[in-house]
C-alpha cells in the first residue's frame, strides 16, 4: 500500500493510498461518516460509507475521537467542495492510539489555558498556518543572504558582556564567573565582517523584559546582517530590499495559510514593493507633535508613538538619525550633527511596531573607548571588540530584525506569543 502525504493527493486521483495522521474533526449523516484527518501536510475529508466497509471499520469510524492517531486507506476522488479538491473513499482504517478527551476543543479557550497547552495548541489549524508562514520567512531570509554571497556566522549565546544595554540582561553563572545570555550577535559579527565582507547571524536572543507587552518576548529570534564598507544610506537600502523581498515571497508562497488565518493580504501588498518612506527623527517628532503627542526632541518613541508614526499606505516606514543619547553605544555619529547617530529603525504598519533596528558602527577607536566608558560598560570585556578598530579598522554597518515581530505583522496577530512555537514571557517558562 502506497503511503502518501495529504498535500500530494491532488496528483493521485484514482489511486489507492494510505494516510497516517490524526482525527481533526468528524461528523455523521445516516450511513455516512465524514472524518477530517490531518497529517501535518494538510487536511483530508475521508468518507466512510456503511455498505462499503466491514463492521470493524464502521465501528472504528464511529468510535474514533478527536486527535486519535490513525490511518485511513482508500481511493482518492476528485471533489471540488473539499479542501485541496479531493477526498478519500475509505476502504479500511485503523486507530493507532485512541485519544481520551482532548483538552483543546473547537469551543473558545482562554489564552492562559492555551499557552499552558502550547504543545497541543500547535496542532490547531490557526497555529499550524502561523508556523508554516514562520518557516517560509526563515527560509526566505537564509535564501536572501545566500543568493547575495553572505556568509552565516553563528554567534555565541553565552557571552561575557552586554550588547544592547545592561537593563535587560539575563545573568547566569559560568564556572564561577558571570555570563550573560546574548541580546544580539552583532558584536561578534563585526570581526567576522572583516574576515568575510558580508556576514549574517540568525539565532535566539534574550532580553529580560520585565514588562508585559504584546511586542516583547524574553527569548526571540533575530537575524542580523553586517557588511564591511557599507555606509548608512546603503544600509537603509538593504533593509528595504530585504523586507520587501521577504514580504513578496511569503505572500506568493503562503496563500493557503493566509486564507486559513483570514488575513487580508491586500494590506500586506504595498510592503512587497520598494521604496519605503524614510523620515528623519526630527520630522518624526514633528509629525507626532502634530498628532497631539507630548513628545520632545531627544525622547525615545514608545509603542503608541511607533503606531502613530507608521505609514497609512501599508508600507513600513524607516526612521533615521536618532539622537545618539537614546541609542546604543556602538553607533557612528552623523557627520552633519554628531549629537545624532547614523541609526535606523523600521516600523511596520498597522501597529506592529519596530521590526528592524540598525546603524553604521563607530569607526574610531578613541570614540568607542569613550562610549564604553560613558555607558559604564566593563572595558575589559570589550577588549576583543576594540580590536576590530585596532587592527585594520573599516567602515561597516548592519541591522537586526526580530522575526516574531515580522511573523506577527504578516499573520495579523494581536500578540507575539503566537509567532514563536514556545513563547517565553515574563510569567511563562512552561511548557
Ligand atoms: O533594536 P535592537 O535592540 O537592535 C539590536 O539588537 C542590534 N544589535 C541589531 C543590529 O544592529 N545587529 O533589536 C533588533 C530587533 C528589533 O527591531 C525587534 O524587531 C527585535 O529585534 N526585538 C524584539 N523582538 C521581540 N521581543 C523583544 N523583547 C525584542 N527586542 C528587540
Ligand atoms: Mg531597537
Amino acid at each position: 500500500m502506497r503511503v502518501a502525504e495529504i498535500r500530494h493527493l491532488p496528483g493521485l486521483v484514482g489511486e489507492r493510498v494510505r494516510i497516517n495522521g490524526w482525527l481533526y474533526n468528524s461528523r455523521s449523516s445516516g450511513k455516512l461518516r465524514f472524518l477530517i484527518v490531518r497529517d501535518g501536510s494538510g487536511y483530508l475529508q475521508a468518507v466512510v460509507f456503511r455498505p462499503q466497509v466491514s463492521d470493524r471499520v464502521w465501528e472504528q469510524a464511529d468510535g474514533v475521537t478527536q486527535e486519535s492517531s490513525m490511518w485511513v486507506e482508500g481511493v482518492v476522488k476528485r471533489d471540488e467542495r473539499s479542501p485541496g479538491g479531493v477526498e478519500l473513499e475509505v476502504g479500511d482504517l485503523g486507530i493507532v492510539s485512541l485519544c481520551p478527551e482532548y483538552p483543546i476543543t473547537p469551543k473558545e479557550h482562554g489564552v492562559d489555558f492555551l499557552l499552558n497547552h502550547r504543545h497541543l495548541w500547535l496542532r490547531s489549524r490557526r497555529q499550524h498556518a502561523i508556523m508554516r508562514i514562520r518557516n517560509e520567512l526563515i527560509f526566505a531570509i537564509r535564501d536572501f543572504f545566500y543568493r547575495r554571497d553572505y556568509v552565516c556566522i553563528d554567534s555565541p549565546i553565552l557571552t561575557p558582556a552586554a550588547c544592547e544595554g545592561t537593563s535587560t540582561l539575563f545573568e547566569t553563572e559560568y564556572f564561577g564567573e558571570k555570563a550573560y545570555l546574548s541580546q544580539s550577535g552583532q558584536l561578534y559579527l563585526e570581526p567576522a565582517a572583516a574576515a568575510h565582507g558580508k556576514v549574517y547571524c540568525f539565532g535566539p536572543t534574550f532580553r529580560a523584559e520585565k514588562s508585559k507587552t504584546r511586542r516583547h518576548l524574553t527569548e526571540f529570534w533575530m537575524v542580523e546582517p553586517e557588511v564591511a564598507w557599507m555606509r548608512f544610506d546603503e544600509l537603509c537600502d538593504l533593509a528595504e530590499e530585504f523586507v520587501s523581498e521577504l514580504v513578496a515571497r511569503v505572500l506568493e508562497r503562503c496563500q493557503q495559510e493566509f486564507a486559513w488565518l483570514e488575513r487580508d493580504t491586500s494590506r500586506l501588498e504595498p510592503a512587497a514593493s520598494r521604496p519605503y518612506p524614510r523620515l528623519d527623527y526630527a520630522d518624526a517628532v514633528a509629525k507626532l507633535a502634530g498628532k497631539g503627542f507630548a513628545v520632545n526632541f531627544g525622547d525615545d518613541f514608545g509603542g503608541d508613538e511607533e503606531t502613530a508614526l507608521a505609514d497609512e499606505s501599508g508600507k513600513p516606514v524607516m526612521i533615521t538619525r536618532y539622537p545618539a543619547a537614546i541609542k546604543a553605544f556602538y553607533m557612528e555619529p552623523d557627520p552633519q550633527d554628531p549629537s545624532r547617530a547614523l541609526a535606523l529603525d523600521m516600523i511596520a504598519p498597522d501597529g506592529y511596531g519596530e521590526i528592524i533596528g540598525g546603524s553604521e558602527r563607530i569607526g574610531s577607536l578613541e570614540l568607542l573607548e569613550r562610549r564604553i566608558q560613558e555607558h559604564s560598560l566593563p572595558r575589559q570585556a570589550f577588549e576583543w571588540y576594540l580590536d576590530v578598530r585596532r587592527y585594520g579598522g573599516f567602515p561597516h554597518a548592519g541591522f537586526g530584525m526580530g522575526i516574531e515581530r515580522v511573523v506577527a505583522w504578516l499573520c495579523g496577530l494581536s500578540h507575539l506569543r503566537e509567532a514563536i512555537p514556545y513563547p517565553r514571557l515574563l510569567n511563562r517558562l512552561y511548557p
